[in-house]
């Protein structure tokens, strides 16, 4: 059988470098996209021949469609997309900073959009392959913490459940995962306890990919948010979930 092919948008580090090794170690042709040239070659360093690093910042949407082009030439056909590229800057009680949550919109939404767009018309077309975005938790409520990254991750799984609508009749998959915590670069600084590690969170991910449709990455996740979706705005106000 010939090799799959996937593109991972966001793979210089955190979960989406650990999607793209644990592609790599199951065979696959990985191309993984992201700004740092350095931590990219680090990585196809690791699997000589098998990972293609593109140098990208998703912000600059007008080149993504010749960048995907390009990436499914060299790959040689696509199997596989996803979208794991993210950004969460602390933001404190009192700032309502309107570049930063541009940053955050442009990033965790935009970026997504742009090039997710290609990936289903090119699977449209091909009735072949499948979409996975990483979401969060976080998209479940508007918390006072991180007002535009929680609105961020609604509009994604919103736009995402939209697109599975759509190519569900071409047999094309597509999967939105809301990881909860995680301890990667993005979380480090909250000093998290008890958080997922990036490869285990990798790991669950591959599992679902092909699933289609939301899915948490652990059964206490899909509990404990089937209860939070349901609290009235005014009750959650008061809590601190
Ligand atoms: N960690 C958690 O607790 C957690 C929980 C739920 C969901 N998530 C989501 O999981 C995804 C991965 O996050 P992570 O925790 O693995 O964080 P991470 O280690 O900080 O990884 C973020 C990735 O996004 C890329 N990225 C950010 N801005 C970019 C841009 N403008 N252009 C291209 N690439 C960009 C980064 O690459 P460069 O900086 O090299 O560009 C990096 O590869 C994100 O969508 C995040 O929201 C994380």
């Amino acid at each position: 059988m010939s090799k799959k092919r996937a593109l991972v948008v966001g793979a210089s580090s955190g979960i989406g470098r650990e999607i793209s090794r644990q592609l790599i170690q199951s065979g696959w042709t990985v191309a993984a996209v992201a700004r740092r040239k350095d931590k990219l070659q680090t990585l196809a360093d690791e699997f000589p021949g098998q990972l293609q690093p593109v140098v990208h910042d998703v912000q600059e949407t007008d080149a993504i469609p010749e960048v995907f082009a390009k990436i499914c030439h060299n790959l040689g056909g696509l199997d596989l997309v996803i979208y794991a590229a993210g950004v969460m800057p602390p933001v404190g009680p009192h700032e309502f900073d309107t570049e930063k949550d541009l940053e955050i919109v442009q990033t965790n939404l935009i970026g997504a959009i742009a090039w997710l767009n290609e990936a289903a018309s090119r699977f449209d077309k091909t009735g072949h392959g499948t979409i996975v975005g990483i979401g969060s938790v976080a998209g479940d409520r508007g918390r006072s913490g991180q007002p535009v990254y929680n609105t961020s991750k609604a509009a994604l799984a919103t736009y995402l459940e939209a697109l599975r609508n759509r190519l569900a009749k071409r047999g094309v998959k597509v999967t939105t995962i809301k990881p909860g915590p995680v301890q990667t670069e993005m979380t480090q600084h909250l000093g998290l306890k008890g958080a997922m590690t990036a490869s285990e969170a990798a790991r669950r991910t591959l599992i679902l990919a092909d699933r289609g449709g939301e899915h948490y990455l652990s059964a206490k996740h899909r509990f404990a948010f089937f209860i939070i979706k349901r609290i009235p705005s005014p009750i959650f106000r008061r809590l601190s979930v």
